[in-house]
């Protein structure tokens, strides 16, 4: 007897995505570089179903059933390249080698071209919901042909995440697109984290609240439209306590913020793309902001503002506000990652369905969120939304919030609390609805300087203005 599928790579994610589809019924067979992580699943869990452990990598191919499946789930870069590279030579046409780690999908492209031309299937494929996810059912989001998700496609449905019956998997689209649509995850898990992250300092600064007031604001605020995985954590991670010192657990924590690069790369896909994910920008730079120490304690004692924290109506109404600015800079920062996915998509023909991309973000992954079911129904509604923004209700209840967003941001200033997600998702909805924008300006600026042209609003074509001798006002002698 064969199985139906294999992992190479058992870390804790790959151990837990192959006990996840050997619990589901399949024989998994298992691979990994030193034995020893291999036979420690078996003797730790071989018990929950059926594993087929091998100990090279021929043992390994010849244990898979045809086509052969592999997952690969090691890092990302020349680790994957040197696991492809010790497979792809003895595999046989038809079968598929699956990349579940965090690639880059201009790698995965280039991988998959690379593999197409040996005759054998490349499958990029995003993986979120960490290591419970993994074990328990993660959003699953794979690329690579259509051919390969006909075998695929059941297993992993099979093992992923489920809202309402539906499996949080589907084919994203051909080569990167899998890899694609999850560094955009994690580049709006990044926003995502930072607006809630500034809604904790602003509660805390503007209202002097602690750590776990906090944490009951986050989990009242749970139970209504921001209900999501990230503010369910939150509110539990503001509650922790620190063991050793008996202080609330986010104070002992040194506030520099890491990140490993999909976040990073989510940005500058966005400028290439030239698509304004102002966003994720920011909290990007946010975290590397927090993260250069040396620069901090250089601006120490710089000076800001001298106001005290809110009192009376004004404190009474905060915490409201702030779900009314959260929800509303949320709103932005999704609006501009599902545009990121639309322009990737239109870029490298992958007719990504957006509609389908919320539905499978709605269980097993870190952004996973009741407002993404209406995300969904928004893209059902009219697959071409130019943005979220416009659409019935987030229109209506960005309108609704943006008294409050406003004021949130203009409380924060006064107050020198830093927080560039609400200001620049606020920023992003004046910019997009503005009738002019100063946009002319700076075209005078480029023809002026470098005889850039410009358009204009009255006729077709393209203008230039001799400034030298048209442009000067006349100076009488
Ligand atoms: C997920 C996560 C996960 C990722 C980290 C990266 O979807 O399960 O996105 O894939 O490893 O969250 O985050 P950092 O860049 O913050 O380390």
């Amino acid at each position: 007897n064969k199985a139906s599928i294999g992992v190479t790579g058992l870390a804790v994610m790959g151990r837990n995505l192959a006990r996840n589809l050997a619990r589901h019924g399949h024989t998994v067979a298992l691979h990994n570089r030193s034995t020893e992580r291999t036979r420690d699943l078996v003797e730790r869990f071989g018990s929950e179903g059926t594993f087929l452990p091998t100990s090279s990598a021929r043992e390994f191919v010849d244990a898979l059933e045809r086509p052969r499946q592999i997952v690969i789930m090691v890092k990302a870069g020349e680790p994957t390249d040197a696991v492809i590279e010790e497979f792809a030579p003895l595999l046989e046409p038809g079968d598929v080698l699956v990349d579940a780690g965090n690639a880059h999908f201009a790698d995965t492209r280039r991988r998959e071209a690379a593999l197409r031309e040996r005759g054998l299937h490349f499958v990029g494929t995003g993986v979120s919901g960490g290591e419970e996810g993994a074990l328990h059912g993660p959003s699953i989001m794979p690329g690579g042909s259509k051919e390969s998700y006909a075998s695929l496609g059941p297993l992993f449905e099979d093992i992923a995440a489920k809202v309402d019956g539906t499996p949080c998997c589907t084919h994203v689209g051909p080569d990167g697109a899998g890899h694609f649509v999850k560094m955009v995850h994690n580049g709006i898990e990044y926003s995502d984290m930072q607006l809630i992250a500034e809604s904790f300092d602003l509660l805390r600064g503007a209202l002097g609240y602690e750590p776990a007031q906090i944490a009951d604001v986050f989990r009242t605020w749970n139970t209504g439209r921001l209900d999501s995985y990230l503010i369910e954590i939150t509110a539990e991670v503001l509650a922790h306590t620190d063991a050793e010192t008996g202080r609330p657990f986010v104070d002992v924590v040194a506030d520099q913020a890491e990140q490993k690069g999909t976040g990073r790369w989510t940005v500058q896909i966005g400028l290439d793309l030239g698509i304004p994910i102002t966003g994720i920008a920011e909290a990007t730079f946010a975290r590397s902001l927090s993260g250069h120490t040396g620069l901090r304690a250089a601006a120490e004692g710089l000076a800001g503002p001298r106001r005290a924290p809110l009192s009376g109506a004004a404190a009474e109404r905060f915490a409201d506000d702030v779900e009314r600015a959260l929800y509303a800079s949320k709103v932005v920062a999704y609006a501009q990652g599902f545009n990121q996915i639309q322009a990737g998509s239109a870029e490298y023909g992958w007719n990504v369905d957006l509609g389908a991309v919320a539905s499978i973000w709605r269980g097993g992954c870190i952004i996973r969120a009741k407002f993404l079911d209406d995300i969904r129904a928004a893209y059902e509604a009219e697959p071409a939304l130019p943005t979220l923004l416009t659409s019935g209700d987030f229109r209506k209840a960005v309108e609704d919030a943006q008294d409050s967003w406003r004021s949130v941001i203009s409380t924060a200033v006064r107050l020198g609390i830093p927080t560039p997600g609400f200001s620049t998702a606020l920023a992003y909805y004046d910019g997009l609805r503005a009738e002019r924008l100063p946009a002319a300006l700076v075209q005078g600026q480029r023809d002026y300087f470098g005889a850039h042209t410009y358009r204009r609003v009255d006729r077709a074509g393209t203008f230039h203005t001799e400034w030298a001798t048209e442009g000067r006002p006349e100076h009488p002698a």
